[in-house]
């Protein structure tokens, strides 16, 4: 099957987009087609700092590396390497409902914190451009991204109807335990990188600095270790992160803990987090001295993903009278 995902390069990658999203990949990119892009016409919506942001683009395409995704297998590029991203995204906006950009939760979340552009506007149709382009059929993505990839399916099929088949209509795929990671201070809200640093985990974080977070992360009244995301969302939150990296069920964890203080269950969790994360640091310290290599790599991968847009662009011209 073909798969498309992307990850906006603002310099911080978190528990919640390994475990959402990039664990995913590495996982489809044994049996499928995959296509991953780091998005950096995504990135320039928010507020960015241009003399950082190439570095910013070469460090996401190293983590992209570090944490498992293998060029052999996969298409790693830089979307703004493909002009038929911004191309088709032009094309697509002149299908797409105003009202259906305006529903958008992700935006009105934005829209509160940041000022509001065209190009925040108008992200989920770039979005859906980047997904039709490659003839996607699963998009695997965390939670907060499923608006815009079920956007994505109503435009491409609002496009077959229009113009006639042209579009393959994606799906999202999103983990059932990793779909959502919570903050570690505020543990109702996603984890997210435009939150204050000790509200998340970074991949390639110090360890002492891991096990501060952990350690000071929110927890709830009661003194058990139990999953209950309603009563004890911080505990749910942290048993949630355990399981997914130690491959042990909730239930046994719960099991395992069951005379443990909040305080002990946090140190093994601090120490399990800085395991997990040990051999990535390595590698992406490697890879960031090897930065000939990884553009190398994302030029192959241009080249490939280029092959693929300019079709279905010749394609979608044609459908539209544009020849
Ligand atoms: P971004 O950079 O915000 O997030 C990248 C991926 O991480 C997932 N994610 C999470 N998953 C679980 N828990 C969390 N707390 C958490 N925070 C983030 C996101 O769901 C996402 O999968 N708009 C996309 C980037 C994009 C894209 C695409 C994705 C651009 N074009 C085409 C798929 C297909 C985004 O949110 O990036």
């Amino acid at each position: 099957m073909r798969i498309f995902s992307g990850i906006r390069p603002t310099g911080t990658i978190h528990l919640g987009n390994y475990l959402g999203a990039i664990k995913q990949w590495i996982d489809l990119q044994q049996d499928n087609e995959c296509v991953f892009s780091v998005v950096d016409l995504h990135a320039i919506t928010s507020p960015y700092d241009k003399k950082k942001f190439s570095d910013n683009v070469l460090q996401m395409a190293s983590a992209y590396l570090a944490l498992g995704l293998n060029p052999e297998k996969c298409l790693l590029f830089v979307q703004s390497h493909i002009k038929e991203h911004a191309e088709l995204a032009w094309l697509l906006g002149t299908i797409c409902p105003l009202g259906d950009l305006k529903r958008m939760t992700q935006f009105k979340e934005k829209s509160k914190t940041q000022d509001v552009n065209a190009g925040l506007f108008n992200y989920p149709v770039l979005m859906a451009a980047d997904i039709l382009l490659y003839q996607t059929e699963i998009v695997p993505v965390g939670q907060d991204q499923k608006q815009h990839v079920e956007l994505t399916r109503s435009l491409a099929q609002k496009f077959n109807k229009k113009f006639g088949k042209t579009f393959q209509v994606p799906s999202p795929q999103i983990s059932k335990e990793g779909a959502k990671i919570m903050s570690l201070t505020e543990p109702k809200k996603k984890m997210s990188k435009s939150d204050k640093d000790k509200s998340y985990i970074e991949i390639f974080e110090e360890d002492e600095k891991i096990r501060k977070k952990i350690m000071s992360a929110k927890t709830d009244t009661g003194k058990k270790i139990k999953y209950d995301p309603i009563k004890k969302p911080g505990i749910s939150n942290l048993l949630n992160i355990y399981s997914l990296l130690s491959s042990k069920s909730v239930k046994e964890l719960e099991g395992v803990f069951a005379d443990k203080s909040y305080q002990s269950f946090k140190k093994d969790l601090a120490e399990l987090i800085i395991n997990y994360l040990e051999p990535f640091k390595r590698k992406q310290k490697e890879y960031l001295q090897r930065e000939v290599y990884v553009k190398e790599i994302l030029d192959q991968g241009r080249k490939r993903a280029q092959s693929i847009a300019l079709s279905t662009m010749d394609e979608v011209k044609k459908k539209m009278g544009l020849e």
